[in-house]
């Protein structure tokens, strides 16, 4: 997709009101999902005529709409799940917030609603975290859940794409999926509803896929299933458990080779981001384990003649909310077909690859390995150029920050950084703009650079990158002294 000026909003005209009063912090043992929400929430609006407006970052509030919004009427709405965590040296971290970034657009194109540049969002996203910094849990298996919405907002009875919509964003604490290990699910699978079909909205993620869903999901609960498996076509064709995508690792009739399998992206299916990642990472892992990876059809017949041939071994669910989820049951037309589990603990009903898998992603998340999913602050400050994952710090103005004060010759420390903030604050209240900011963008700056001189994982970043060109500048000239000896 590309994008212009008119099509998208630009995160340089943040404008941020922060709230006068804030909430206090829920305990991280009172954690209930989606229950608790933060400080603030980001506001965009869009009108057919002007474009997209301002971003504005301001308190959580009521949203003001009249009753005849077409969001209420025809469900013009579509939403993004994802998560930001704190790694151990207490950095924001995104986990592959671009795949978030472009499915929201996706969803709203399908809906007739306005897309946007997905860079723009992500660093409007960064300065939110900034800010809810507090909000976001650093413990493992914690995170800060955001749910950015894109909803039609025309006050009119007619069916057609809305001319005006907002987009927001609001964030919630949320704790682990699962607090004591694994707890593998029952599911059941649903015959006489379909959750999506060709050509339809199976692959977006609109509101109006999720209301239908829970008549099938609450008859699986009265009947002790923790979700329900959704089916397609004669044939009894796999699509999703409940909301998230399904795995299953068996062995290949015909190829006899171990094989993790997932339903190929055919329309019916929501391209999971954590789905994309388990994909990338087994591949990865190819040679090591001699898993291979497919993305393929899935019937019912396949799942009962694989289990009765002792040819099932795992099976689990992916998304944002649990990573993976451990599937031990499917209960298919009135019989229960029971799923092998290859427990690792027992206290962990979880097969060696569901386990490993998982793992490895909270790994990534917490910044405990390094990976391209997630890079760190410093990882990207090396990295300036390729600005494809934006990440906490914002990218861009410690970009800014580090070269307005790489004139600085002595040892960065804490204490200069903070008084040449200080010194280019006064200088803008008085009006006057010193030398040493003069390349930077002083509009960008205002607002936030009162949060910066408060941010001490902020100040540790500039400090790291103006140390950094230092020591380059001095193994430049030290190189070029060789040079010059090596001449004489
Ligand atoms: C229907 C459905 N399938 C799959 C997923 C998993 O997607 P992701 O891994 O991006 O969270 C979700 C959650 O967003 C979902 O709602």
């Amino acid at each position: 997709m590309t994008f212009d000026a008119f099509k998208t909003f630009d995160a340089q005209e943040l404008e941020i009101q922060a709230t006068t009063c804030l909430k206090p912090l829920v305990p991280e043992t009172e954690l209930v999902f989606g229950k608790h929400f933060t400080d603030h929430m980001i506001t965009v609006e869009w009108s057919a005529e002007s474009g997209w407006n301002k971003p504005h970052i301001k308190p959580y509030g009521k949203l003001e709409l009249e009753p005849s919004s077409v969001v209420f009427h025809y469900g013009f709405e579509c939403f993004e799940g994802m998560k930001a965590y704190k790694d151990t040296e207490g950095h924001i971290r995104l986990f592959r917030p671009e795949m978030n970034m472009d499915r929201l657009n996706k969803s709203s194109a399908r809906l007739g609603m306005p897309t946007f540049d997905p860079e723009e969002l992500v660093k409007v996203i960064t300065e939110f975290l900034r800010i809810e910094d507090r909000w976001i849990p650093s413990k493992r298996g914690y995170s800060l859940y955001l749910r950015p919405t894109i909803i039609g907002t025309q006050t009119a009875l007619g069916v057609r794409a809305p001319d005006t919509a907002l987009l927001f964003v609001i964030a919630s604490p949320v704790g682990p999926y699962f607090s004591t290990g694994f707890t593998a699910i029952r599911l059941l699978a649903t015959t006489d509803y379909v959750r999506s079909w060709p050509h339809g909205t199976g692959d977006c993620k609109v509101g109006g896929n999720y209301a239908p869903c829970v008549k099938p999901q609450s008859i699986a609960a009265e009947k002790g299933y923790q979700q329900n498996l959704w089916l397609f076509g004669e044939d009894d064709e796999v699509t999703e458990a409940g909301t998230m995508n399904f795995f299953m690792l068996w062995e290949n009739f015909d190829t006899g080779r171990k094989e993790l399998i997932t339903p190929a992206l055919n329309g019916l299916i929501l391209p999971g981001v954590t789905r994309d990642s388990i994909l990338s990472l087994v591949k990865s892992w190819e040679a090591e384990i001699g898993i291979f990876v497919r993305e393929g059809k899935i019937t019912m017949a396949d799942i009962l003649k694989a289990v009765e041939e002792k040819r099932m071994i795992e099976m689990f669910g992916a998304g944002t909310a649990c990573i993976v989820s451990p599937i031990k049951c499917i209960n298919y037309k009135g019989k229960d077909i029971e799923i092998p589990l290859g427990k690792t603990k027992n206290d962990s009903e979880a097969g060696p690859l569901t386990k490993r898998i998982n793992d490895t992603i909270l790994d990534i998340q917490y910044g405990v390995v390094k990976h391209p999913f997630s890079p760190s602050p410093s990882e990207i400050l090396r990295d300036l150029k390729s600005y494809q994952v934006y990440n906490w710090p914002n990218i861009k103005m410690i970009e800014l920050l580090s070269e307005a004060f790489s004139f600085i010759s002595a040892p960065i420390t804490k204490e200069i950084i903070k008084k040449e903030l200080r010194i280019f604050w006064r200088s803008r209240t008085n009006n006057v703009r010193t030398t040493a900011v003069a390349a930077m963008r002083a509009s960008q700056l205002e607002s936030t650079l009162s949060l910066v001189l408060n941010s001490d994982p902020v100040l540790d970043i500039i400090i790291e990158n103006l140390n950094e060109q230092q020591e380059a500048t001095v193994l430049q000239q030290e190189e070029s002294v060789e040079m010059t000896k090596q001449d004489c």
